[in-house]
């Protein structure tokens, strides 16, 4: 008998196809699943990996906020074309203490996991108020108003007590510095942000 006689005899008995189709996913399955008890975590570990500080954490909550998500992915993929245009593909350890965590696939604007140090503060200000003044063919909507929604980090530490429920190790002790630090690191004398 041929392998195709053979192939014709399950293509034609439901009830064996139905047992031999299972019986493949249960194995592919089983290797796919399995090894996942036996390592402690699927992250991998990744250097200078820390929770956002109380500033970082507003800023993030903006994001959040003002739908940036909605046109930036904050997900190189692995490929090529990609890691040669961003740098380095993003690494789920990066994303560790993101509550939600921002990877996506809709790319109106590029993607912004490595954008940080690329151009000067003073460019992200220019692109912020008016992102067509440096990039006429921009299509991102400008953000002047944020200029003057001036933030005070009055309610951060909450921003961290709630993180922390999640899971993000934020001490007591940096919930008690909280606002200091918020305040500390955001220079009273930036004249970006008249307050
Ligand atoms: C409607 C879609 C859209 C939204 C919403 C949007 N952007 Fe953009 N963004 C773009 C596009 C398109 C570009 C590429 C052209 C340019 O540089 O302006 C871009 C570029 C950028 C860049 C420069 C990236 C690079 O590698 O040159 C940054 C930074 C940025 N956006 C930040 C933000 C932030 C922060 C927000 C939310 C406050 C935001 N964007 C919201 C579409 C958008």
């Amino acid at each position: 008998m041929s392998i195709l006689k053979k192939h014709e005899i399950i293509e034609k008995n439901a009830t064996l196809l139905l047992i031999l189709s299972f019986l493949v996913v249960t194995v592919g399955g089983i290797v796919q699943i399995v090894p996942l008890f036996y390592i402690e975590n699927t992250i991998e570990k990744v250097d200078g990996v820390r929770p956002y500080s109380p500033l970082e954490l507003a800023g993030r909550d903006i994001y959040v906020r003002e739908g940036c998500y909605v046109c930036h992915s904050q997900m190189i993929r692995p490929m090529r074309d990609e890691v040669e245009r961003y740098g380095h593909y993003s690494l789920a350890a990066e994303s560790m203490y993101d509550h939600p965590f921002q990877w996506g696939s809709k790319r109106t604007g590029p993607d912004l996991a490595r954008v940080g140090g690329r151009y000067s503060d003073e460019w992200h200000v220019q692109h912020l108020i008016n992102p067509q003044a440096v990039v006429p063919e921009s299509v991102m909507p400008k953000y002047a108003f944020l200029q003057r929604s001036v933030i005070d980090g009055r309610y951060i530490e909450d921003g961290m007590r709630t993180n922390r429920v999640v899971g993000v190790p934020y001490t007591a002790e940096m919930l008690e510095n909280a606002v200091a630090d918020f305040r500390a690191q955001a220079d009273p004398t930036s004249t970006v942000c008249p307050n």
